[in-house]
């Protein structure tokens, strides 16, 4: 068989450990398969900056795209942490990676699975994908500050919405619904307030809506979406947003469906120019690095849509069906799991 290159970014705090069952879980469930994985792995995040100054160099990001896949753990300093001034890995690593390599299709599945407590009273059936822009809106860096630190400072972000770069998610969003059961799309946007960039987003879902006769669709604004992630979360089929709301509505969706640590994500670049990027959704999460305290399912659960990408569905099918069971046994059990623990009950579940 031929070999998949996977190149492999644990980052920091929390990544490491989680990355690590992630690999566990790919390993086991790739070998003797007729595909074999080869992983590289590279040392960047915050405290690789601050060893080396560097962020993410332009030989190693053309390392990167050498590979078929990434997956990447977390980055990012605790926000306490005054060493690292806020932004400069986000934006120099992460949003670099995902701008580079044109991960447009941010998608992000969230299921509440049998055994998981949701903080919500009355959660129903919870199974819907948010497909967040991922490389336009106020996240690219269009802005400044004049008169900076000074009481007459005026500081901008400037969302940035293209024809192209809408329509192409959008598109991706309908063509995902129309595979779905329940074949209907939401845009969320915010288009009574920030009437441009909205306008062009229900202008282009009005447009490429035709093209999928059986996918039914509709429209919230963002904050009203909020209440119904909350009060209906049924509702929600398939969610397509801007870069910003996407953010804020995924980790949402992950407290809903009973914890961040289970939140899977991939960015996606669907015409395969450049590798696409597999990861939580979660970040680095310091309060509990270093304590085999986090949840690798999330993890996990992105080795899953990465092996689905690379066209192996049937080991994507196996691992989501040993990470529900291994979910399901939670309850079972009076001690929590350890980060490697799950990671090892997951492999024993896949043997
Ligand atoms: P966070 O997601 O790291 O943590 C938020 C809360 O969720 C914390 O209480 C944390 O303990 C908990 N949590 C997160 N992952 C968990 C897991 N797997 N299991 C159990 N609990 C988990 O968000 P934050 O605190 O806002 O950010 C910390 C750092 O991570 C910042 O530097 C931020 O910029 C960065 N960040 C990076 C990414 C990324 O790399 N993709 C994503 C989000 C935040
Ligand atoms: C995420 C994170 C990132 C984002 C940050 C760390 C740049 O919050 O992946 O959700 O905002 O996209
Ligand atoms: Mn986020």
């Amino acid at each position: 068989g031929n070999v998949i290159n996977i190149a492999v970014i644990p980052g920091d705090g929390i990544g490491p450990e989680v990355v690590a069952e992630a690999v566990k879980v790919l390993k086991f469930v790739t070998n003797g398969g007729d595909q074999q994985v080869d992983l590289t792995e590279y040392t960047l995040g915050a405290e690789h900056w601050l060893k080396t100054g560097e962020t993410l160099t332009d030989e190693t990001l053309e390392a990167i795209k050498k590979h078929d896949a990434i997956l990447f753990g977390a980055v990012g300093a605790a926000p306490g942490d005054t060493r690292i001034p806020s932004g400069i890995i986000e934006r120099e690593l992460l949003l670099k990676l995902r701008f580079s390599l044109d991960h447009y299709v941010n998608l992000r599945p969230s299921k509440l699975y049998a055994g998981i407590e949701s903080p919500l009273a009355n959660p129903g059936e919870i199974d819907f994908v948010v497909v967040r822009e991922g490389t336009e809106g106020p996240y690219v860096g269009n802005g400044g500050s004049v008169r900076t630190g000074t009481p007459h400072e005026i500081a901008t972000e400037v969302s940035v919405n293209t024809a192209y770069g809408v329509e192409r998610v959008v598109r991706d969003a309908f063509t995902r619904a129309s595979a779905r059961p329940r074949k209907h799309v939401t845009l969320v946007h915010k288009h009574n307030v920030l009437v441009h960039a909205g306008h062009l987003w229900r202008r282009t879902v009005e447009m490429v809506a035709p093209e999928f006769p059986e996918v039914t669709h509709d429209y919230l604004h963002v904050d009203a979406a909020t209440i119904f992630l909350t009060t209906n979360p049924s509702r929600f089929d398939v969610i397509v947003t801007d870069n910003l709301f996407g953010d804020i509505l995924t980790d949402q969706a992950g407290a809903i469906t009973g914890g961040i640590g289970l939140s899977a994500s991939g960015n996606i670049n669907m015409d395969r120019t450049y590798p696409s990027m597999f990861e939580p959704v979660h970040g680095s999460a310091p309060d509990i690095a270093g304590q085999q305290k986090a949840d690798p399912t999330a993890a996990i659960l992105s080795v899953a849509l990465m092996l689905e990408h690379l066209g192996m569905s049937a080991a994507a099918t196996a691992v989501e069906q040993a990470v529900e069971k291994e979910i399901t046994s939670r309850q079972e059990l009076t001690d929590h799991r350890t980060t490697s623990e799950i990671g090892d009950a997951i492999v024993a579940l896949l043997a």
